[in-house]
């Protein structure tokens, strides 16, 4: 694995990218633009910053993560392939994947002609010896990095099998206070709740407000889903392509008090609404050589 020393010298964008050892000594990209600042880990390829100047920052992360190779990174957008939560099968296998416990290769960075910096990490599956997963693939994630965070995902099938797999972009979002959000977008979709086992249908009218610990798969919400956070007086537009469903996650108490690497009370300052094609229904299947991109992006508005 190159050192940041190395990185520098192949990928260094000056006075705009530059890499580093992060916390833990997990090698990162710092980037600093008049746009933005953003941090990103070649650990799972998980961004844990994003910051348009003059805005608190949008992305979540825990103080208690986890820095360390073996590990899943608590907060930012962690990357969840090729299964989403358990293993079907395999109780042992890393939730959410491999994916976000994976070192990712940088293979381009770029100062495009707008001012934004793009920035671009690939996992291949020869470097994966899991025997959960033999196929071959190339997953190619590019984020592009200004006023808007756009997030882009695209797996290659490069076996000669078809392959079907599950896909994530598990995005914890910073609130001021989860109890006095509102959240667009959701309104007439199915839903299944993980809490009570069962399907539901979201209010027809009213934003969804979280009261307690939520943890859904609503399928066939539209292409933006909008969080206003009043005490912020900001609305963060998650906007999505290729995403048959969404989850939104909060662990509220109890659940927060069992995950060692999230504090006691840190429930109410976050929220996943997180892009994905997940579940039996909504998994991808590619014949060999075809590509899919999931994509999502993120801007932040004033709230009016
Ligand atoms: C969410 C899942 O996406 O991630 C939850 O819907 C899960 O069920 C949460 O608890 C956190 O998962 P993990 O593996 O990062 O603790």
């Amino acid at each position: 694995m190159p050192n940041p020393t190395q990185l520098n010298h192949a990928f260094a964008l000056a006075g705009a990218l530059r890499f580093t050892a992060g916390n833990g000594g997990l090698t990162c990209a710092r980037i600093a633009t008049s746009a933005a600042t953003a941090c990103v880990y070649l650990h799972g390829a998980q961004i844990t910053e994003w910051q348009p100047r003059g805005q608190a920052p949008v992305l979540w992360m825990s103080a208690h993560s986890n820095y360390d190779a073996g590990k899943a990174i608590r907060g930012g957008v962690p990357i969840c392939f090729p299964w989403f939560g358990p293993h079907s099968t395999q109780k042992a296998a890393p939730a959410h994947g491999f994916a976000r416990l994976s070192n990712w290769q940088v293979v381009d960075t770029r100062l495009l002609d707008d001012g934004r910096i793009e920035i671009s990490f690939q996992l291949s599956g020869r470097t994966i010896s899991s025997p959960l997963w033999p196929a071959d693939f190339t997953a190619l994630y590019t984020l592009t990095i200004g006023v808007s965070l756009e997030m882009a995902l695209q797996i290659e099938n490069r076996s000669l099998r078809t392959i079907s797999f599950e896909e994530a972009l598990h995005t914890y979002l910073a609130v001021s206070d989860v109890r006095r959000v509102r959240i667009h977008g959701l309104e007439q979709t199915d839903y299944f709740d993980k809490i009570d086992g069962r399907s539901h249908r979201a209010d027809d009218k009213n934003p969804l407000m979280i009261t307690g610990e939520t943890d859904r798969i609503h399928a066939d919400s539209g292409p933006e889903i909008r969080l206003e956070d009043p005490d912020l007086a900001r609305c963060i537009i998650v906007a999505k392509q290729h995403s048959a469903n969404t989850v939104v996650w909060n662990p509220w108490i109890a659940k927060s008090r069992q995950m060692s690497d999230f504090g006691d009370d840190e429930w109410i300052q976050m929220l996943c609404i997180e892009s994905c094609n997940i579940t039996h229904d909504s998994a991808l299947t590619l014949a060999p050589g075809a590509r899919h991109t999931l994509r999502t992006t993120l801007t932040v508005i004033p709230l009016t």
